[in-house]
């Protein structure tokens, strides 16, 4: 799985990536409380039933979008990240931190050009490291394994510090932004949430042009 990472695209080939294989429990219990609390604080607290109810409004089952919402105001929903097997918790925590000084392979010369010039080099290692993670998920199916992406409990800066400290990632210089369990998956994958239509995707030539895909 990481070697099908590796072979993502990358500005430059910096490869401004890295992975923490989290195995360590106490770890996992750490990062997944962080997912649990700011999961209470986001859905529980700060955003409306409605707003929930609205958003889930694809699952049609009553008792399905009721057991979603509870999982989510409850912060039960990220339970499985601390890796209990009571709690189907799943085995592997991955990390994936970004080179945000952009040093990665350049030379020394290029250090800190990111700015100078205007270029925006730390986005670069955030849109490679993306790449690089959807790279890993696609390995981690064909391999036979469950996957989630996360990031929640790396939505806030104060988690970003928190966990970097605990991993010993040098941020701010490297800056964990995903998380990917992993493990068995118990079940069938279920389809998400429907998708848009490639005609509310796409445009033609100009913003707001209605783009109806290639005539036969
Ligand atoms: C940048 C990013 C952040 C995400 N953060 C979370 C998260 O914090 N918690 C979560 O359960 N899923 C998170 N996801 C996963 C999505 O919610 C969803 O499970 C994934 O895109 C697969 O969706 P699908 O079932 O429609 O294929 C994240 C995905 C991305 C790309």
């Amino acid at each position: 799985m990481i070697e099908a990472g590796g072979y993502a695209p990358s500005a430059e080939n910096q490869q401004p990536w890295r992975i923490i294989v989290v195995r360590d429990k106490k770890l996992q219990e750490f990062i997944g409380q962080r997912a649990v609390e700011r999961t209470i604080e986001l859905f529980g607290r700060a955003t409306p039933r409605e707003e929930l109810e609205r958003r889930l409004s694809y699952i049609k089952s009553k008792a399905s979008l009721e057991r979603t919402i509870d999982i989510l105001i409850s912060g039960a929903r990220f339970e499985y990240i601390k890796g209990k097997a009571e709690t189907n918790g799943a085995p592997v925590l991955l990390v994936l931190a970004v080179d945000q000084t952009h040093v990665g392979n350049s030379q020394a010369t290029l250090r800190g050009t990111g700015g100078v010039y205007g270029w925006s080099s730390p986005r670069h290692a955030v849109i490679a490291g993306s790449m690089m993670m959807q790279n890993m998920t696609l390995a981690a199916s064909a391999l036979g394994l469950g996957s989630c992406i996360s990031s929640v409990q790396l939505d806030h800066f104060d988690d970003v510090g928190a966990i970097s400290e605990k991993l010993g990632i040098p941020y701010p210089h490297w800056v964990p932004i995903l998380c990917l369990t992993l493990g068995y998956a118990l079940n069938e994958r279920t389809l998400g949430p429907p998708r848009q239509q490639p005609e509310e995707i796409a445009f033609l030539n100009k913003w707001g042009e209605p783009f109806k895909g290639c005539k036969k």
